[in-house]
């Protein structure tokens, strides 16, 4: 079978205060009701026969809620902690058939260009049937730190680099043969977990040992602490020499920062001054006095006034919040 694996464990700490533990951003309904979410499932409905939610125990009542309003059968993975994706992604893979294609996407993310975005998972379904790990690779626009790159020549990957510093991504767009990660991938489960138990033995013997002893997906939480946490895509992407790119032609953008977020809405027609500053969240007058650039994000228990270039340090600033409390 074709399988839909829905991350969700994030809490999308760089958009706080948006986003809450109780109510991380993919559960938001800000799209004309809708919740990113919500467009995630309806997106891959005809693409997939049945669908996986990998979440965690903080939140999986949210997309069950969902689930069951699209009426979709899925299986729930509840994760007791989030371990990072390599875990999530082998619970998913230890959940299907070795065969089965799994197409594993974000719930975060906003896509446009539907017909486009059909033609790219066609396209990897073709590699990932032939023992590809496929990703979708999309036109970088600038040195975006916080995503990873891949190096490539038609659809073959040279190499592929996770969120490089500033100096090394200025230096791939210049060279102008790197994409950025969409953070997407297809594959059949049996060639990840391969690759992940060649090159990470201990995710894939902790996961191993995780999923077998859960209860209906719902997974231990003494045994997951014992999992290392890394992500895909320093675990499998940045090693495997079975990765392929099917460049994405639609429209894309995670919702990863509040500088993405400023350049979807300002592409939607949200206001900004004169100085490029912009108000989220209040229909409130605000004024900006000898400020450039920033944003500043009103929500009912919290504001934060943040300099657009210091978007990514707003995850810092959450870890910092937790600790305290
Ligand atoms: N279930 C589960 N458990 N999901 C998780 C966990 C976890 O422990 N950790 C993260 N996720 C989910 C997030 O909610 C998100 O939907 C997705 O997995 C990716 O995690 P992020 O934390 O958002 O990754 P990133 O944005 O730093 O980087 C990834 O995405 C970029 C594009 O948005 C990478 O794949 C980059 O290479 C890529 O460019
Ligand atoms: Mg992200």
């Amino acid at each position: 079978s074709i399988i839909h694996v829905i991350l969700t464990g994030g809490v999308g700490s760089r958009l706080w205060p948006l986003s809450r533990k109780s109510q991380p951003k993919q559960y938001l309904e800000i799209f004309e009701g809708k919740s990113l979410f919500e467009m995630t499932v309806e997106r891959n409905s005809h693409l997939a026969n049945k669908v996986m939610v990998v979440g965690n125990v903080d939140n999986h009542h949210l997309s069950s809620k969902v689930m069951d309003k699209t009426q979709t059968e899925f299986l729930n993975i509840v994760e007791a902690t989030p371990r990072n994706t390599a875990a999530a992604i082998a619970f998913a893979a230890f959940a299907s058939h070795p065969d089965d294609v799994l197409i594993v996407t974000p719930s975060d993310h906003i896509i446009d260009k539907m017909e486009e975005y059909n033609k790219a998972i066609h396209e990897a379904i073709l590699k990932a049937n032939e023992g590809y790990i496929v990703t979708f690779g999309i036109i970088p626009t600038k040195p975006e730190t916080g995503y990873g790159y891949i190096e490539s020549n038609g659809d073959k990957v040279i190499s592929f680099r996770e969120k490089p510093n500033e100096t090394t991504a200025k230096n791939f767009i210049a060279r102008g043969n790197f994409l950025w990660n969409s953070g997407m991938f297809c594959f059949k489960a049996g060639v990840l977990l391969d690759e992940l138990k060649q090159f990470q033995p201990d995710v894939y013997e902790k996961a191993k040992i995780v999923w077998e002893s859960g209860k209906n997906g719902v997974l231990d939480l003494d045994l997951s602490l014992e999992i290392p946490s890394i992500s895909i895509d320093y675990a499998v992407m940045e090693r495997s020499k079975k990765i392929k790119v099917v460049p994405a032609s639609f429209s894309w953008s995670d919702l990863g920062s509040f500088e993405s977020v400023y350049d979807y809405l300002v592409s939607k027609g949200h206001a900004v001054d004169k100085n490029g500053n912009m108000v989220i969240g209040t229909d409130k007058y605000t004024a900006f006095l000898g400020l450039k650039n920033t944003i500043f994000v009103c929500t009912d228990t919290a504001n934060l006034l943040l300099q657009k270039e210091n978007s990514q340090d707003v995850k810092d600033l959450y870890g910092e919040l937790e600790k305290a409390n």
